[in-house]
């Protein structure tokens, strides 16, 4: 497994690449089995498989969120080994930003809903370094999780709408046996909480409408930001032991 700490040496490496097909799975470290299903996938379908690990400042509207966001690089690195990835690109925010937030995506009247209005530069944030990103590695597929269903769907249009040539390929969110959708943030969670967390899936699949979510959320202790409904889906996003956790499923998989 290659390791590129620049981007420099990523470009020069990736000049000599051309024929095989590559595929790549952007992140943020603290590697979970949601991570490793997309590598896998990733794997299964391209001749290189590509992972970046990056903690981007610019999606996160709150220092204090930053500055806990779990940073377990030498575990993430022995599964990506495991995992039989080719590249892992390692950037530094000021390789990435060299003259700091110069230029950012905005995405007009695309999405206000849900994460656009609750986290204010957050999806502006992602798409700038996903744009970034999807340049330097150049690949035929990109590989994103739907438990991030709205960052999903910003990424997609944003793609189409700057030809850009990389297919986005969307992967099943993975969930614990409790129904908990795998996040990088449930590491900051306490054995009791992550119990507790359950419920997002509970009152996402269970409940007759978003009132009947809301509460059974509430009911369990969290704290809720939002429950909504779009593009027939059903999302919640609550806090909990000042953690705040996001799923969403299709509304047809209620039971
Ligand atoms: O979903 C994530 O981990 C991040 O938002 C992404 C897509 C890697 C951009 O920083």
């Amino acid at each position: 497994m290659r390791i590129w700490k620049t981007t420099a040496e990523w470009t020069i490496h990736r000049r000599t690449i051309s024929g095989p097909t590559i595929g790549f799975v952007p992140t943020m470290g603290a590697l979970h089995r949601g991570h490793a299903s997309l590598v896998e996938r990733c794997r299964a379908e391209n001749d290189i498989t590509v992972v970046s690990i990056f903690v981007n400042p610019s999606q996160f509207n709150e220092a204090k969120d930053l500055d806990r966001y779990p940073r377990p690089l030498d575990c993430d690195l022995a599964l990506l080994d495991r995992l039989q990835v080719d590249d892992v690109l390692l950037p530094e925010a000021k390789d990435l930003y060299p003259h700091g937030y110069r230029f950012r995506i905005e995405a007009d009247s695309l999405t206000k809903e849900m994460e656009a209005s609750h986290r204010p530069g957050f999806l502006q944030g992602v798409m700038t370094v996903v744009l970034k990103l999807l340049n330097l590695v150049r690949a035929d597929r990109a590989y994103f999780g739907e438990k991030d269903y709205q960052q999903l769907r910003t990424i997609a249009a944003m793609v189409e709408e700057f030809f850009i040539p990389t297919e986005i390929v969307p992967c099943a969110t993975i969930r614990e046996p409790s129904g908990l959708a795998e996040s990088s943030r449930n590491a900051l969670l306490s054995a009791d909480a992550r119990q507790k967390a359950a419920a997002i899936y509970r009152a996402l699949t269970t409940s007759n409408n978003l009132q009947q979510a809301e509460s059974l959320l509430q009911a369990e202790g969290l704290q809720v930001d939002y429950v909504e409904e779009h593009w027939g889906r059903r999302f919640a996003a609550a806090f909990l032991e000042g953690v705040r956790l996001i799923d969403n499923v299709p509304i047809a998989e209620r039971k």
